[in-house]
């Protein structure tokens, strides 16, 4: 239907965030190489690597830890592109390649339509090491590159780039945003009837994961995709919702089987639902109590519980 060898033309009156381009940087948005990382760089890396892997193991879904392993993530310092887009080419098909900021959807789309994952090509400092809005080389890398070593996930990454196109198109990006906010950012996956995390929002930061998966204030929700694309949802703190798949091929399939076209059509262009809402429709695994969020959020003292 599309040419994913080109970037994609942004339809007039299409909205797109405004995102100034580097000066030195291509209509690709590729940096000419990976920055070199110092030994305050590696530590930095390091250190957020053992904090997370603290929580992790029991919590990330074993997909997510597996990748970890085999792209040996954790031999210490920033990973090397290179030697890691080599890795992941045998086993999937993808490479890393950086960007030096959030890249605007269409060349966002087609990266990944081509099997390339943007990463950015900085790391956090000391002074934003517990959080960061931009996603850094630790999000990115630590965050999503293991899952694309699963075939599953990794043809789901590819399938989401193509699907750019179409909601470019009808002027859904919203829309499509919040699926892969709910799935590939925040998602939860059940695994021997226990739930684990394989959203990269989580698995990298240091606050989400009990709180996603044990804490009483979010609710849980099985996934729907056309219940999720009309959904609102928070970019600066804790989710008030996360939703549920039931396994990789379970989301690959919802999400390829859709008529799109038909799911477009009919959904406004801003979200339906609150981002804290549950509606008749939902398979509720926890109606949250929402008191994080009612009793402040981030900023406050509230407690994530
Ligand atoms: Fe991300």
């Amino acid at each position: 239907m599309s040419d994913f060898s080109r970037i994609p033309r942004v339809p007039e009156g299409t909205y797109t965030a405004p995102l100034r381009r580097p000066s030195h940087i291509g209509e690709n948005w590729l940096e000419p190489k990976q920055r070199s990382y110092d030994s305050d760089d590696d530590a930095i890396w390091n250190d957020l690597f053992a904090r997370q892997m603290e929580l992790l193991p029991g919590r990330a879904c074993s997909a997510f830890l597996e990748g970890l392993e085999r792209l040996d993530l954790g031999k210490g310092g920033v990973p090397e592109f290179e030697t890691l887009s080599e890795q992941l080419n045998k086993l999937t098909g993808w490479s890393v390649v950086p960007v030096p900021m959030l890249i605007p959807d269409h060349v966002f789309f087609w990266h990944l339509a081509n099997r390339r994952f943007p990463a950015g090509n900085f790391i956090r400092t000391r002074e934003t090491f517990d959080y960061i809005q931009e996603p850094d080389v630790f999000h990115d890398v630590f965050g999503h590159v293991p899952l694309l070593t699963n075939p599953v996930m990794a043809d789901y990454m590819q399938e989401y780039g193509k699907a750019g196109w179409k909601a470019m198109q009808y002027n859904r990006l919203k829309a499509l945003g919040a699926l892969y906010w709910y799935t590939v950012e925040f998602g939860l996956i059940r695994e021997n009837d226990d739930l684990r995390i394989f959203g990269a929002g989580i698995l990298s930061g240091p606050r989400e994961a009990i709180f996603a998966l044990e804490g009483q204030s979010p609710n849980r929700i099985m996934l729907n995709v056309d219940r999720v694309m009309r959904t609102d949802y928070v970019i600066d703190d804790l989710q008030p919702t996360y939703f549920v798949i039931d396994s990789f091929e379970d989301l690959h399939r919802q999400t390829v089987e859709r008529d799109f076209d038909r799911l477009y059509r009919n959904i406004s262009p801003g979200f339906t639902y609150a981002n804290a809402a549950v509606i008749d429709v939902d398979n509720v695994l926890h109606r949250g109590t929402q008191e994080y969020q009612l009793t402040g959020g981030r900023g406050s003292d509230a407690r994530p519980v």
